[in-house]
């Protein structure tokens, strides 16, 4: 999977060269290309913002800039890249959202600062990407970037050859609208709190029976939302 990260700080993207996703980089399952925005300016000051047409708070990123690095990016492409634009304006980014992305073969993110990008710009791309405004969530950052690192995070662990074991990915949290199951290792008794005793009887139908119970009380009382949702669709309410 082919991955552009376009922002006037890619420094923020060094994270990525840790972990699994670092490794995957070196094991050529993922190509990560940072890229400054600032170089497709032409002034001496390298701007990249201007003040809201229409009046109002702080500034708002100027379309060209925008525009040039996203040609830049298309004219080394092949098909119709993705372009997520991060935003508290999206629609949120969830584990379906994680994977419709990670069965695409080239993600473009364009991370905006100040009060974000011109709106001009999301239309003008549709023309050449599959344009998608997307929000981590409903509080506000000051910039796209670490919402992009969580969304890079999110997608591409879901990439075959990212995790070693697979496996993994099946039980976690939200991988079928449940939290995950609470998790213990050893010592069996660890400050004379002990694990769940089912967790040591070897049963293995009683411990899927145990985890999936486990998985609906938590996410009954943590995210009655998710526990609503769930009912509607597979029914199976707690006692
Ligand atoms: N930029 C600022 N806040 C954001 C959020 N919640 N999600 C995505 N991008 C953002």
């Amino acid at each position: 999977m082919r991955i552009d990260l376009i922002s006037i700080f890619p420094e923020f993207y060094d994270v990525l060269d840790l972990s699994l996703i670092g490794r995957a980089q070196q094991d050529g399952i993922l190509d990560v290309r940072r890229h400054q925005l600032r170089e497709h300016t032409a002034d001496r000051h390298r701007t990249v913002d201007d003040t809201p047409t229409g009046g109002g708070a702080g500034m708002v990123m100027k379309p060209e800039p925008w525009a040039l690095a996203l040609d830049d990016v298309l004219a080394g492409a092949s098909g119709r890249p993705t372009l997520i634009i991060p935003t508290p304006a999206g629609a949120v980014f969830t584990q379906r959202t994680a994977e419709d992305l990670a069965a695409r073969d080239h993600l473009v993110f364009a991370a905006g600062r100040y009060e974000g990008i011109d709106q001009r710009v999301t239309e003008w791309a549709e023309d050449g990407f599959d344009v998608r405004p997307l929000s981590i969530g409903d509080y506000v950052l000051n910039g796209g970037e670490v919402a992009v690192i969580a969304m890079v995070e999110a997608v591409t662990r879901l990439v075959p050859g990212v995790i070693g074991n697979p496996a993994s990915l099946d039980e976690e949290s939200h991988s079928d609208g449940l939290l995950e199951y609470p998790v213990y290792t050893k010592p069996a008794v660890w400050r004379g709190i002990p694990v769940p005793e089912v967790l040591l009887s070897g049963d293995h139908a009683k411990i899927a029976a145990h985890r999936r119970e486990q998985q609906m009380r938590r996410t009954r009382d943590v995210r009655p939302d998710l526990y609503a949702r769930h009912l509607a669709r597979r029914g199976g309410d707690l006692a």
